[in-house]
């Protein structure tokens, strides 16, 4: 039978200066993800790729004294080596200077503008160079970029426009036809009420101000602007408009793409009505997920606040790195990275929970049977806990990898080491092991371990690629019992051999490494500052009956504006369960509204309603903040809930 195909993309990256971690987020997701289907027997196809053209690769190479080409071939060999050393499996790389990509979206262009879906005009507007991106007047924030700050040019120039207002009624229709289009839902919301309700206009696609871009090939003073360019790599591949559209039509329609929130609406405006416009099917699925940021920002240059993952991949190892990036940001929301977090993650999960569980199960086999797995004895009123976890835990990361719930799918895999660790405590085998029945006991306990251990190594596959090996070796499982289709409890075949190794994640000083970090120029890690602040006294205890007075409530953020002429504050629609209120909240000095559609908050709903500049707030959501007001952060689950739930 022919495998059922699966193709996924992660955005092709600019390249104007080098990846840093938050990138690497972005693409391990979309490893994570390719590396599942496959072991789940996909015929799987994995793209990424560099986004190579525009103003600021021009500028940034003249700074260089070198050609846009030269620039940016050293930069693409940079990234790729990234995805080397971070062990990700794409299929293809795609560079949007490759002779497949330009031929293509040369005819791409020609044909919208012979069928009258490209026309020309002219342009004016601000243009922001860092972001390449226009802005109207009243989008600018104080006159400055309203994404970056930065100050933008005021522009004139004949320009090619797509006609994007006349395929919006279908696009609008597919959206409400198909609720998996866009992912998570609040992001659907978003993009129906704050852009294609309202209405869209046309988009500018073609520049003159600069050259290095494909060219227009009936009008070569223009070049491709940005998104025809840019988004058409999804097609261009698999080789769409080629003399060989094999790939193509292996593959197209995608299944995913994996995208930053802040690229969702260029994916899921522009990209479907460019595929309309085409006569082409749609892709399946986008996914917009969160930021990694460090102290409440989005890494970027001009901050500096990126995190280069190389030094810390040869710093703590390649799985630690994709484990953190993997559990620690609730995939669709954002996620904080910080040296503590990452370091924390190792020790616990990583060196105490999984690496102790593997190196304790080996030791005690070691030790009472002379390293060789035993045939399971006699069985005990605590094997039921482990027993029952390792049975549905296939189907349980199963059931969290079909809405892409990857810290959820590795959480399950962790409650199952866990358990196994309570296991040992409650069994206590070195107890077991003085007694001859207490042997014949140990006999089954030590063989639920190992075979606890060798299901957790399959199902971790897709997410750590050098971890499993290791412990399929130092638990001696054969080839044959390392696949998914082994992986129902049992397949640990008694008389295996056990072969004592290395810890798999060494424990690590946290004090000790923080400090070293700290005094090696150039930290490898973000760090919080250390400077000792004044806290504001406790207040007076209270009755636990008036703390239950408050009602909090877990809340989703679906849409978002500023009050007009208020400084502070922003205008918050909040959905609890199956209702959906106005909030105003003094956060604007923090939070963008862009930042916060989509985001888990929460909320407090049974506060009386108060009018704040002459709007009615229902509710307050509930922030962190530092002494001085300087810092400030939303209080959100650490995995997502529904809303509605209850807090306490
Ligand atoms: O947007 N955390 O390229 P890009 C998580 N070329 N993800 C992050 C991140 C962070 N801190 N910083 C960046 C582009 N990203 C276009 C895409 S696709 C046809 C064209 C993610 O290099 C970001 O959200 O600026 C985006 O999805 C990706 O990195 C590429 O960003």
């Amino acid at each position: 039978m022919e495998k059922k195909t699966f193709y996924i993309t992660t955005p092709i990256y600019y390249a104007s200066g080098a990846l840093h971690i938050g990138h690497a987020y972005s693409t391990v997701a979309a490893d994570a993800i390719a590396r599942y289907k496959r072991q789940r027997g996909y015929d799987v196809r994995f793209l990424t790729g560099s986004d190579e053209h525009g103003q600021k690769v021009e500028r940034e190479a003249e700074k260089k004294g070198l050609t846009p080409k030269q620039y940016v071939d050293e930069i693409v060999a940079a990234f790729q080596n990234v995805w080397k050393v971070l062990d990700v499996s794409n299929d293809d790389f795609i560079r949007t200077t490759d002779e497949r990509h330009i031929k293509t979206v040369q005819k791409i262009f020609k044909r919208l503008y012979d069928q009258g879906d490209i026309y020309k005009s002219s342009y004016t507007g601000h243009y922001c160079t860092p972001c390449e991106s226009f802005w109207l007047e009243r989008q600018l924030k104080d006159g400055c970029c309203p994404d970056c700050g930065r100050p933008v040019e005021l522009v004139e120039e004949e320009s090619y426009f797509f006609r994007l207002s006349k395929y919006a009624p279908r696009l609008i229709q597919h959206i409400r036809d198909n609720p998996e289009f866009i992912q998570p839902v609040a992001r659907t919301n978003e993009m129906l009420n704050n852009f294609l309700l309202p209405g869209l206009e046309d988009l500018c696609v073609s520049r003159t101000s600069f050259k290095w871009g494909i060219p227009v090939e009936f009008d070569p003073r223009h070049v491709v602007y940005v998104w025809i360019d840019a988004l058409s790599n999804y097609i261009t591949a698999l080789g769409y408009g080629s003399p060989d559209e094999t790939l193509y039509n292996r593959y197209w329609p995608a299944d995913v793409h994996i995208v930053g929130k802040e690229i969702v609406r260029f994916h899921t405006i522009i990209w479907p009505i460019m595929l309309m416009a085409l006569d082409l099917p749609l892709p399946k699925q986008i996914f917009g997920h969160g930021w990694l940021v460090i102290n409440g920002d989005k890494l970027s240059k001009s901050k500096g606040n990126v995190v280069d993952p190389i030094p810390l991949c040869s710093r703590y190892g390649v799985d630690a790195i994709r484990y953190f990036l993997l559990r620690e940001v609730p995939f669709g929301s954002d996620g904080a990275f910080s040296n503590e977090a990452l370091i924390s993650r190792i020790n616990t999960d990583l060196a105490n929970d999984l690496g102790n569980l593997l190196s304790r199960t080996v030791s005690m086999i070691d030790k009472y049977f002379d390293g060789v797995i035993p045939a399971p004895s006699l069985p005990g009123q605590e094997d039921e806990t482990i027993l029952s976890l390792a049975k549905e835990l296939p189907s349980r990361v199963d059931a969290q990898m079909d809405s892409w719930h990857i810290p959820d799918a590795i959480g399950e895999i962790f409650k199952l080491i866990g358990a196994c660790n309570k296991y040992i405590d409650l069994t206590a085998p070195w107890i077991l092991a003085k007694t001859e029945e207490g042997r014949e006991r140990l006999k089954t306990v030590l063989y639920n371990l190992a075979e606890s251990l060798r299901i957790c190594a399959i199902l971790l596959v897709p997410f750590l690629t050098s971890t499993p090996q290791k412990m399929f070796l130092q638990l001696g499982v054969p080839a044959s019992r390392q696949t998914l289709e082994s992986v129902a409890f049992g397949g640990t075949e008694a008389g295996a051999r056990v072969q004592k190794g290395e810890p798999l994640f060494p424990r690590i000083d946290l004090q000790a490494e923080l400090a070293a970090l700290a005094s090696e120029s150039g930290a490898t890690a973000a760090s919080e500052p250390e400077e000792k602040e004044e806290l504001a006294p406790f207040k007076d205890e209270i009755d636990f009956e008036d703390f239950q007075k408050l009602d909090l409530r877990v809340g989703e953020i679906t849409a978002c504006e500023e009050v007009k002429k208020a400084k502070k504050l922003l205008k918050l629609t909040v959905r609890i369960g199956d209702e959906e209120r106005t909030i105003v909240s003094g956060i604007k000095k923090w939070y963008s509204p862009d930042d916060l559609v989509g985001r888990q908050v929460v909320v407090v709903v049974n506060l009386k309603p108060v009018t704040l500049c002459g709007v009615e707030s229902r509710g307050m959501i509930l922030c962190g903040s530092d002494p001085k007001d300087e810092k400030l952060a939303f209080v959100t689950p650490s995995s997502p809930l529904s809303s509605g739930w209850v807090v306490r």
